[in-house]
């Protein structure tokens, strides 16, 4: 058996129904897959991949392993593993999967380090955390990196930071930008995943209560535009004044969380930042507020704030629901310990959305392994995501129109005016 450390091996059954349920979604990543499966584009090509292990990541990794990548998978997030979907990756696809859902933060980084030892020269993260351990504790291997793949905004924010820092070492590709992927995965992926993970955790009815959103960027527009369909009244709070006014147009109240705070029956971050929900929020709340963050990083909600302020806490009220007893008399019911949502509660995306990411990624690292990139953070290659877009297109049997040849030449011209 390959080299593994996962919750139970004799999950994989189930595990394996998982990933092929999810590969019915997954049309593109399946034609990638058949076409690698032929040519071998990562033949022989040592990979680590630190990314959340879900029924769409195994075919992501099945897609890599046909293209001929010897490959390691380890967890991105410490809650979001399914440990069924790990075993059936060792069991049925020989592939090496490190990660146990509910590990420790020791665990967590011991695994981290098991994917660099593999001694990868390509690597893929969702967040950052493979490449930035390799820079601050493995120098020795970077030579040899040909380059990375980002998944998620949180990781390409960080991976910008090291670069403007001189820091980066080696290529990357910001796979979270490329059009095929936020268009879809943090719009409607993440809208989707975060109303499933809440209901799930609450039972909650959406319908009538006061939503806060704070963070109106792709997953935030997803999310808010979700909740607004089921008849919350949606309140978006940010710290961009252009996307404040987006939000103010999309029909939405905008105003600062110290205000928000007072009236929020619901409330989830979605920022990317840190102690976005913190003391003088938690101060005001409403006896019953509930609070869950759908960002990358359990930081967004100041945890520790809610911890000295509480009087005690009951853990588990409802799986996935800790209720704090606040100094004041009032509660408010913490969930999935502020770790993301979406996939601690819930499943993730579907496997829809992230079809059109995983094929990004796919791509992506075939083009870094057949062309030598800078030392940058590079946008996905725009051919990579007009076969995505058009592929995805046909698999739901959508045709659209093309240019005439009189369309053509008025568009590349300058002087046809009116
Ligand atoms: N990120 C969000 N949803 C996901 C999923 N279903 N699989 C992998 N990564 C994800």
């Amino acid at each position: 058996m390959v080299k593994n450390h996962i919750k139970d091996i004799n999950l994989a059954p189930q595990g394996r129904k998982r990933i092929e349920w999810a590969d019915n979604d997954m049309p593109v990543l399946k034609a990638i897959r058949e076409r690698f499966e032929k040519e071998k584009p990562l033949q022989g090509k040592k990979m680590s991949a630190c990314l959340h292990v879900t029924a769409e990541t195994a075919n992501l990794a099945r897609t890599l392993k046909a293209g001929g990548a010897d490959l390691v998978l380890v967890a991105s997030n410490p809650l979001s593993t399914q440990d069924d979907v790990a075993a059936s990756l060792v069991k049925d696809y020989d592939i090496s999967v490190y990660a146990i859902r509910g590990e420790d933060n020791k665990t967590y980084y011991d695994h981290i380090r098991a994917a660099i030892e593999h001694g990868p020269v390509v690597t893929m993260d969702d967040g950052a955390d493979l490449v930035s351990t390799i820079h601050s504790d493995y120098p020795q291997i970077i030579d040899q990196i040909l380059g990375s793949m980002e998944e998620t905004t949180t990781g390409i924010i960080r991976l910008r930071a090291m670069h403007n820092d001189g820091a980066l070492k080696i290529p990357v590709f910001a796979v979270n930008d490329a059009q095929t992927k936020y268009l879809f995965d943090n719009r409607y992926g993440t809208g989707q995943s975060t109303v499933d993970g809440i209901i799930r955790a609450t039972d909650f009815l959406i319908a009538g209560k006061k939503v806060v959103v704070a963070g109106y960027g792709w997953c935030g527009k997803g999310f808010a535009s979700r909740m607004k369909g089921m008849g919350a009244n949606v309140i978006v709070t940010e710290v961009d004044p252009i996307k404040a006014l987006e939000a103010s147009m999309d029909g939405f109240m905008v105003m600062p969380m110290i205000e928000a705070a007072r009236i929020g029956d619901l409330f989830v971050t979605i920022t990317g930042d840190i102690h976005v929900l913190r003391k003088e929020h938690f101060e005001v709340m409403k006896d019953g507020a509930i609070v869950a963050n759908s960002g990358h990083f359990n930081v967004e909600i100041n945890i520790n704030d809610l911890e000295t302020m509480a009087r005690d806490k009951i853990l588990g009220v409802r799986e996935n629901v800790d209720q704090y007893n606040m100094a004041n008399g009032n509660r408010i019911f913490l969930l999935a310990q502020g770790r993301l949502i979406n996939l601690a509660a819930a499943e993730g995306h579907p496997a829809s959305v992230m079809d059109m990411s995983f094929a990004t990624q796919a791509l992506t690292t075939e083009y870094m392994v057949k062309n030598k990139m800078t030392v940058d953070v590079h946008e996905v290659p725009d051919e990579v995501e007009h076969w995505i877009a058009i592929a995805k297109l046909k698999s739901m049997g959508i045709t659209i129109d093309e240019l005439t040849e009189e369309q053509k030449k008025y568009l590349a011209s300058w002087d046809m005016g009116t």
